[in-house]
């Protein structure tokens, strides 16, 4: 398909395309997704297709108030209501079990829909003026690097998508953290800006199960948001030759690391705050992509709080997730 491909911030645009059955790619505070109504089997079959993505990988459903789940779900964990209440509208998505309302496409074929409430006021808006719930994997082509600007969608989906709607750069920069019950215990399965320290209060212990984003996620590939060229993780030897070439490219969290090589450098946050090197880090990474380089030499964060969100994606960016 080609189609011309708008950037613009109007949320009529957007509900417009939407309501006809398009897809649009919205912002949220993590990255930019790539929306049809949930409710739509022909719409969301154009996001897997779009993407390249499996049909066996399923998708995050958005709604805007926590009253708009109860009809997609079949139960309703006692839990959720303090959950919803301390982290949404944010970055937090719930697997919980789906009803025979949301079309088995969106899930993969799986009993559980995903579920989450992004916090931007564009999208909470286009979900209300839709009156459905948006379907939105990220708005990335399948194992690419997610986009948090409008600009990265644009280089990823030119032409195949009608409408972007701007919402400027993501605030958060990384995919939600994603947990769901198993039995009566509550299980993480993608790291995220809200952590286990974060949930454990509310939620007693949570165990995590993160290997791969996908020992339960139906299809999950383990190399994920992946560069154009093969990237190193761990931490940079200063001796390292790799580091004399203009085609290599050195990703560090605070320091600039002192060679007289000529590696290109991009450092995540020079004032060492975790927050803010999340938000740059797929920024880096398309950025990178636009280079001429043969690889990219990445250190580790500091593994705490968004540290291990960070490092868990350069893990699989490094196709060792
Ligand atoms: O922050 C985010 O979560 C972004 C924004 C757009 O909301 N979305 C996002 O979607 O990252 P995606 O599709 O790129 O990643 C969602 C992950 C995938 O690994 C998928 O397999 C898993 O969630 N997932 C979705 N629905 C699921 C389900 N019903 N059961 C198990 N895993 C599911
Ligand atoms: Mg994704």
């Amino acid at each position: 398909m080609n189609l011309t491909t708008q950037i613009g911030n109007s949320v009529e645009e957007a509900s417009f395309l939407l309501k006809n059955g398009g897809l649009v790619a919205i912002p949220t505070e993590t990255v930019y997704g790539l929306a049809a109504n949930a409710m739509d089997p022909d719409a969301v079959v154009r996001i897997y297709q779009v993407k390249g993505r499996p049909l066996s990988n399923p998708l995050i459903v958005h709604v805007a108030e926590l009253a708009s789940i109860r009809s997609l779900v079949r139960e309703w964990p006692r839990m959720l209501d303090r959950l919803s209440e301390t982290f949404w509208p944010g970055p937090l998505t719930v697997l919980l079990p789906k009803s025979d309302w949301v079309p088995p496409i969106v899930t993969a074929g799986s009993d559980r829909v995903a579920i989450r409430i992004p916090d931007h006021p564009l999208t909470l808006d286009l979900i209300r003026q839709c009156g459905f719930p948006l379907a939105a994997p990220s708005a990335n082509l399948y194992t690419r690097i997610s986009p948090t600007s409008a600009e990265h969608v644009r280089r990823q989906l030119d032409g195949q998508i009608p409408y972007i709607l701007d919402g400027g750069p993501c605030t958060v920069g990384l995919e939600s953290t994603i947990i769901g019950l198993e039995g009566d215990r509550w299980v993480l399965y993608r790291k995220g800006a809200i952590t286990i320290h974060d949930l454990e209060p509310l939620l007693g212990f949570v165990l995590s199960n993160t290997e791969g984003e996908g020992d339960h996620t139906p299809g999950a590939s383990p190399l994920h948001y992946a560069p154009k060229v093969p990237l190193h993780f761990g931490p940079i030897d200063l001796t390292d030759p790799r580091l004399q070439s203009l085609s290599t490219a050195v990703l560090t969290f605070k320091q600039r690391i002192l060679t007289n090589g000529t590696a290109i450098q991009y450092v995540l946050s020079p004032e060492g705050n975790l927050a803010i090197a999340a938000r740059e880090l797929y920024n880096a990474l398309h950025y990178f992509d636009t280079l001429p380089l043969k690889c990219i030499l990445a250190e580790p964060c500091p593994d705490e709080g968004l540290g291990t969100a960070i490092n868990d994606r350069l893990i699989r960016a490094a196709g060792k997730g």
